[in-house]
């Protein structure tokens, strides 16, 4: 066994998945399996006046919002998103009705010969409109000292918005759901990232007994977010269709059908003013957050509510004003996307402070130096900063590591087209607030077996950050047993207890402390010969102390840290951007699995160069316009040379090993420090992302734009 935990192992899910043996839900075959395919609504807003449907062929079906048991809704966070529509519909790619039947050739058919007549309603499109028109799903706010002294002592006052776009998940393997139906109990076999978020979904769907709904993950190809909410929906689709035709249902998405109709992450507009003292000390912040949440609710007060605890970035502000609010347009519901609202902001606030600095006349680096949070300090909500904060130290690193002073100097003296752009950012773990321990309330089983395995119980799932490894890891390396000897598999609900949803970079930080601790006391009981089981429960940290309804105290339990520095060349003919360097540095408290760990930053910082450079989903009148993958272009292994990184470290003392988490922090960073390169190189501030080359030449040839 490796004598440090931070110490690689093969991933145990490498063979399968490289070799191409890992069963995918589209690879599992049911026996005597109809097919599914969703009608979709092909209006952003209208009523439906009728459906005309045409002769049904035996063993075909029409499913729809009258053959939901219970309630047409899905469960989330409000109960607004219909099943199936209701008599309206509110986003182009909403699903009506499903054909079920044995073959897919006449399904298609039968999908084309139905008529839907509508009566357009007009609908709302941007966040403007939303903002003005006041469609919105919910509002927050929060404050910290109090502005006007902020105003009062400001020697210069800055305002600035920021705009962000839609970025579509790209998870390798699109969304699929299978229901089944067996003598009063349906079991869902799907792809995604919370077996139990789906159950609660279905058992109000359906009107079952707790006990009558199982939920099974399927080996998964990437979630990203896009798999927290939306296999709800597809759960309830599925097991009223189940539930109808008393036989296996598959439903597999398309590619062009997964980016048309499922969640994204929330376009944005994140307008803030700043107040700062003559000593360049940033003694206020005045933030207004609009996001645009589509058609439905789903998650957008928790990705608003992390959006606005980040509105200071990793900066000490005394005196701050935050505003946000989700607002509802007639276009695709968005949802999760890693980050969770914080990459929206953190954009904002980097880009923020680079264009303070410059409008200042000092080093950008130096003004964010000046402005660091300390530990002791409060964070905007009030709360406390508790651990040690290495941010002079990360910054020295990612400095010395990129020759960012040198590269700086040089690129800003003279007209190259080169530039150079660093960003510092954090990242909470775990739910907001009181939200594990009152809404989650995380409990895990581990099992020791006759045989001496022993079985980790949970509902978290593998979706290619590497769970299923450091899981185990974390348990063989407590009890002392190889990693071999634990077992973990696919959650099951039947099988597993409630240890929450696979979101928020929580899996390590929560989850894998409770496995650690059930692992000692399998360890403590430890008897050859016996079987015995353990469970552990969470139990929140004393010290973390928060109000929900007044945003007041610890947002999060923790925060890990960081700073990325991309370099770039923008060609002169073409406006295109090459990525010369990249350098990040993470504090993550201690790895548990130090390549674990670089796959994540690998793919975080990829995604979010992508999001910031080449990403262009764009909607008109509630229409995308890139639906496949020849126009949403995401970045491949070719388009950015490798990313180098170091990790620092606090072990953090109430995390398993002293971890904290890594999945959403890698991705934070890349798209401010990529935004503040560009910039840099062609000297104009650039406030939104996606940057194209069409943007660049823009901006550069139009002087009437600044
Ligand atoms: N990495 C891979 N390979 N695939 C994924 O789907 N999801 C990200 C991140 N890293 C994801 C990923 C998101 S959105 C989250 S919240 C975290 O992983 C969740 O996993 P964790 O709790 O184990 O960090
Ligand atoms: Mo991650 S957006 O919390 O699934």
């Amino acid at each position: 066994m490796e004598n440090n935990i931070s110490d690689s192992v093969i991933r145990l899910d490498a063979e399968e998945k490289i070799s191409g043996k890992a069963r995918y839900l589209s690879d599992i075959e049911y026996e005597d399996v109809l097919y599914a395919k969703t009608l979709r609504s092909e209006r952003a807003r209208a009523k439906i006046l009728s459906i005309d449907l045409p002769d049904i062929p035996e063993g075909y079906f029409i499913v729809g919002k009258d053959d939901v048991p219970g309630k047409n809704v899905v469960k989330i966070m409000f109960d607004d998103w219909p099943i199936f529509a209701e008599n309206e519909v509110n986003y182009i790619g909403e699903g009506i009705l499903l054909v079920v039947g044995p073959d897919k050739k006449v399904i298609m058919d039968i999908m084309s010969k139905i008529n839907v007549k509508y009566e357009d309603i007009p609908g709302v499109f941007t966040i403007d409109d939303a903002s003005q028109k006041d469609d919105k799903f919910i509002e927050y706010k929060y404050s910290k000292g109090d502005m006007k002294t902020a105003s009062k002592n400001a020697a210069y006052v800055f305002e600035n918005e920021y705009t962000t776009g839609y970025q579509e998940h790209v998870y390798m393997e699109p969304q699929g759901i299978v229901g089944i139906y067996n003598n009063g109990k349906i079991t869902i076999d799907g792809s995604m990232q919370c077996p139990y978020y789906v159950k609660d979904a279905v058992v109000q769907a359906m009107e079952l007994d707790y006990d009558r709904v199982q939920i099974r993950q399927t080996t998964t190809g990437g979630g990203f977010g896009g798999k927290e909410d939306y296999p709800s929906l597809l759960g309830c689709q599925i097991a009223v269709a189940a539930y109808k035709v008393k036989k296996p249902v598959k439903l597999v998405f398309e590619r062009n059908e997964d980016i048309m109709s499922t969640t994204k992450r929330h376009p944005s507009k994140v307008r803030l003013k700043s107040y700062v003292d003559k000593a360049y000390k940033i003694i206020g912040m005045d933030a207004n957050v609009r996001l645009d949440g589509g058609a439905y609710s789903g998650l957008s007060n928790i990705v608003l509510q992390r959006a606005l605890f980040a509105v200071c970035g990793v900066y000490d502000v005394a005196n701050v004003k935050a505003k946000g609010t989700a607002l509802k347009t007639n276009k695709v519901v968005c949802g999760a996307y890693r980050g969770f609202g914080a990459p929206q902001s953190l954009f904002a606030v980097e880009l923020f402070m680079e264009y303070m600095a410059n409008k200042l006349n000092i080093d950008p680096l130096k003004f964010r130096r000046m402005n660091y949070v300390k530990k002791g300090k409060k964070s905007p909500t009030g709360g406390t900063f508790k651990e040690d904060i290495l941010l002079d130290k990360i910054t020295d690193k990612v400095q010395e590591m990129s020759d960012y002073k040198r590269k700086y100097k040089d690129y800003m003296s003279e007209n190259k087209l080169k530039g150079i752009g660093m960003s510092v950012f954090f990242h909470g773990g775990g739910f907001t607030g009181n939200g594990e321990r009152d809404i989650i309330k995380t409990r895990l089983k581990m099992k020791k077996n006759k045989d001496n395995t022993v079985e980790i119980l949970v509902s978290n799932v593998e979706m290619g950050q590497g769970l299923a490894t450091t899981f185990r890891k974390i348990a063989s390396k407590t009890i002392g047993i190889p990693i071999e000897r634990i077992i973990y598999n696919n959650p099951d609900t039947d099988k597993v207890p409630n240890s929450g949803p696979t979101v928020a970079s929580r899996s390590i930080l929560i989850v894998g402390k409770l496995i650690q601790e059930a692992s000692q006391k399998i360890k403590d009981q430890w008897s050859a010969k016996d079987e015995f089981e353990v469970i552990t429960r969470y139990r929140h940290p004393e010290e973390v102390v928060w109000d929900a309804d007044k945003f007041i105290g610890d947002a999060y339990n923790t925060y890990a840290w960081g700073a990325n520095v991309v370099e770039v060349e923008v060609d002169p003919l073409t406006y295109e951007v090459a990525i010369k360097g990249i350098w990040t540095v993470y504090d993550v408290g201690n790895a548990i699995d130090d390549n674990i760990v670089r796959g994540q930053i690998d793919g975080g910082v990829t995604q979010g160069l992508g999001y910031a450079s080449m990403e262009v989903l764009k909607s008109k009148q509630g229409k995308l316009g890139q639906a496949t993958f020849t126009d949403y272009i995401v970045p491949t292994a070719m388009d950015f040379p490798r990313i180098h990184r170091e990790l620092v470290n606090v072990p953090y003392y109430n995390g398993p090993f002293g971890a904290k988490s890594v999945g959403e922090l890698t991705f934070d960073g890349a798209a401010p420090a990529y935004a503040i390169a560009v910039e840099n190189a062609i000297g104009k501030p650039l406030n939104e992302i996606p940057i194209t080359p069409e943007t660049i030449m823009e901006v550069m040839n139009n002087e009437d734009k600044l």
